[in-house]
């Protein structure tokens, strides 16, 4: 099954609804505390592993769209028009192309987060888009058939409909129809994350090349499957509990895990920078100190602080 052929069956005939004018929508980024890295299928994003995360309800993007009397779309992003032959509108324009017929869009995006440095503002990015086409043509679609479409537009994306904790089920089927995301556990009232910026600059190797690169070349890619079962167990358990030590010590080395697959890579992976290993240094000797502080990483040099308030 191609993306095309996804969103037809989860549409039907509800695609051809005439849009309204003008909508806006908000999704927020979410932060993976068991990661997903790894596709079984590349065209429709469906992962290797199932995935829990946590969105930051206050960080992610913020998207208006109107329909245009144009023969091109409009896209604005941070206050700033991108060109429509930028790697990032082509990626956008492909997805709408999934949906409309020959409707030309104006879209302001406004994301509270740096795109594209391992932060998961593509996550937000899609999240919303789907989001603002459910309102735009009033679709009307369930949260389980909109973290579907948001799927095909990145995978992490799918689990940026709900605050709180997000557990993305990998699912069986070859079409997808089963790798969708839902409400594992609404708050934890004391936790906090905190993003630790190294670096606001674009990532050099995207991540789905570097996940298609691991998956290829890393001797311990066959490692990760069990890996991540282990540690899905121990974070969901810890956080029906409120163990912070068990959630913390376990995204940690689930984070730390997933970037020793790249560094086996060939040619290896590296997102982290020598500040990142100076700050993983200072949050392991605060530990030490006794002050309870973990880290997460994605694929970028920047770190998240998990802590409780106290
Ligand atoms: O959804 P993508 O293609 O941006 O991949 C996200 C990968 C990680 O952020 C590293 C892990 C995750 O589960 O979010």
């Amino acid at each position: 099954m191609n993306k095309r052929e996804v969103v037809q069956a989860i549409l039907g005939s509800r695609i051809h609804h005439a849009p309204t004018i003008e909508t806006t929508v908000f999704a927020p980024t979410n932060i993976a505390l068991c990661k997903y890295w790894g596709k079984r299928d590349q065209e429709l994003n469906l992962p290797v592993t199932s995935s829990l995360s946590i969105s930051l309800d206050d960080k992610g993007a913020y998207t208006t769209f109107s329909v245009i009397e144009k023969e091109e779309d409009e896209i604005i992003l941070n206050d700033a028009p991108v060109l429509l032959s930028s790697s990032f509108a082509k990626r956008l324009i492909n997805f709408l192309n999934l949906f409309r017929n020959k409707e030309r869009f104006k879209i302001i995006l406004k994301s509270t987060i740096p795109i594209a440095a391992g932060l998961a503002s593509s996550a937000a990015g899609f999240a919303s888009i789907v989001k603002g086409l459910d309102a735009l043509y009033d679709w009307k679609l369930s949260l389980t058939e909109l973290s579907l479409l948001a799927r095909l537009g990145s995978g992490s994306a799918c689990r940026s409909l709900w605050s709180g904790f997000v557990l993305w089920n990998k699912g069986e089927r070859e079409d997808g129809m089963d790798s969708y995301a839902e409400l594992f556990h609404p708050h934890w009232e004391k936790l906090r994350v905190k993003i630790l910026m190294v670096s606001e600059s674009e990532k050099s190797l995207s991540s789905r090349e570097a996940m298609q690169r691991t998956i290829e070349t890393s001797k311990l890619y066959s490692k990760w499957p069990n890996k991540v079962q282990d540690d899905l167990e121990k974070i969901k358990h810890a956080i029906l509990t409120n163990d912070f030590k068990l959630l913390g010590e376990t995204a940690e080395s689930n984070a730390l895990f997933m970037h020793e697959t790249m560094k086996n890579a060939h040619p290896p992976i590296e997102y982290s920078s020598e500040k990142t290993y100076a700050l993983m240094q200072r949050v392991w000797d605060l530990r030490n100190q006794g002050v309870s502080i973990y880290f997460t990483q994605d694929a970028g040099p920047n770190l998240k602080l998990l802590y409780l308030d106290n």
